[in-house]
């Protein structure tokens, strides 16, 4: 739904469509450094995992459209929309995806009255070795650089479990994802490893906090199997939509409203 009001500004006409496209473009090139390179590749090459690709490139709406916007309007604008897992061996098309997903739907989350998300990228690997170095020194910039992936409106982090994992590198990655999930902040995240084995790469109490809390927050898109059912794995997600996203979302929401009159605490 876009708004294609016009100014007219020393004689000429400008859309302010075009104009915040224009922004929206720019800050995504600018805080996502690494988007360029992937978009350019992915101009001359195929999608790896054709079906997957595709799925992906239903995000974040996963033609739920109808159920999420009635439900955007019952509880006066606040919608919560599903986040990404794409997990799957190397070279199987994951940052890819990623980055042409986030590009293409920055235009679906203004339509859907969320305004345009600020979004950063982030390759966990420099996120850890930030977070390592900053911290050391403290400051200002140390609180700049949690804060920004705190609080964007979307925030992409690559290869998560490439990371050096310290115990400082896990609780800030920890808080930054339990900080998100509660402000409704999507994530998007690739990663070779799932489940168990990405618990593994962190301490024990912390690695399966960080887990549960991905899976609360995104759709999984699994990457490694070229025979990929797009149809059954379309149907899983709009269920874990439905039931996470929507349901449940629905009930904690009415309960901060005060709506929900007959729960007690
Ligand atoms: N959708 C796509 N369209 C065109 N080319 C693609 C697409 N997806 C992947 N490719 C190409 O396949 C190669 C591998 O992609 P990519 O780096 O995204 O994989 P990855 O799964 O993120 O790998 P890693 O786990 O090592 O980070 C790249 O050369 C990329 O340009
Ligand atoms: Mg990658």
């Amino acid at each position: 739904m876009q708004n294609h009001t016009t100014a007219s500004i020393a004689g000429k006409t400008i859309s302010q469509t075009d104009r915040k496209e224009e922004i929206r473009d720019r800050k995504f090139h600018e805080h996502c450094p690494l988007a360029d390179a992937y978009l350019r590749k992915a101009e001359t090459g195929t999608p790896v995992r054709p079906e997957q690709h595709r799925l992906v490139m239903r995000w974040p709406m996963f033609d739920c459209i109808e159920e999420l916007q009635a439900e955007h309007w019952e509880f006066g604008g606040s919608t919560l929309l599903p986040g990404l897992l794409l997990h799957g061996a190397s070279g199987t098309g994951k940052t890819t995806s990623a980055y042409l997903a986030i590009r293409e739907s920055l235009e679906c989350w203004r339509s859907f009255h969320k305004g345009i998300p600020d979004v950063i990228a982030v390759r966990a690997v420099e996120m850890g070795r930030n977070i390592s170095e900053l911290s050391r020194t403290g400051g200002d910039e140390f609180q700049d650089f949690l804060t920004g992936m705190a609080c964007t409106g979307l925030l992409f982090i690559d290869d998560l479990d490439k990371a050096r994992f310290t115990p400082r590198v896990e609780s800030e990655i920890f808080d930054l994802l339990e900080y998100r999930e509660k402000q409704e902040l999507a994530v998007v995240v690739t990663t070779n490893l799932k489940g168990r084995e990405l618990e593994k790469m962190f301490s024990r109490h912390v690695g399966s906090a960080i887990v549960n809390r991905l899976r609360r927050m995104c759709v999984p898109i699994d990457f490694d199997h070229a025979g990929f059912d797009q149809a059954a794995a379309l149907a899983a997600i709009q269920e874990k939509i439905r039931h996470d996203f929507l349901t449940e979302a629905n009930a904690n929401r009415a309960w901060h409203l005060g709506q929900a009159d007959t729960a007690s605490p």
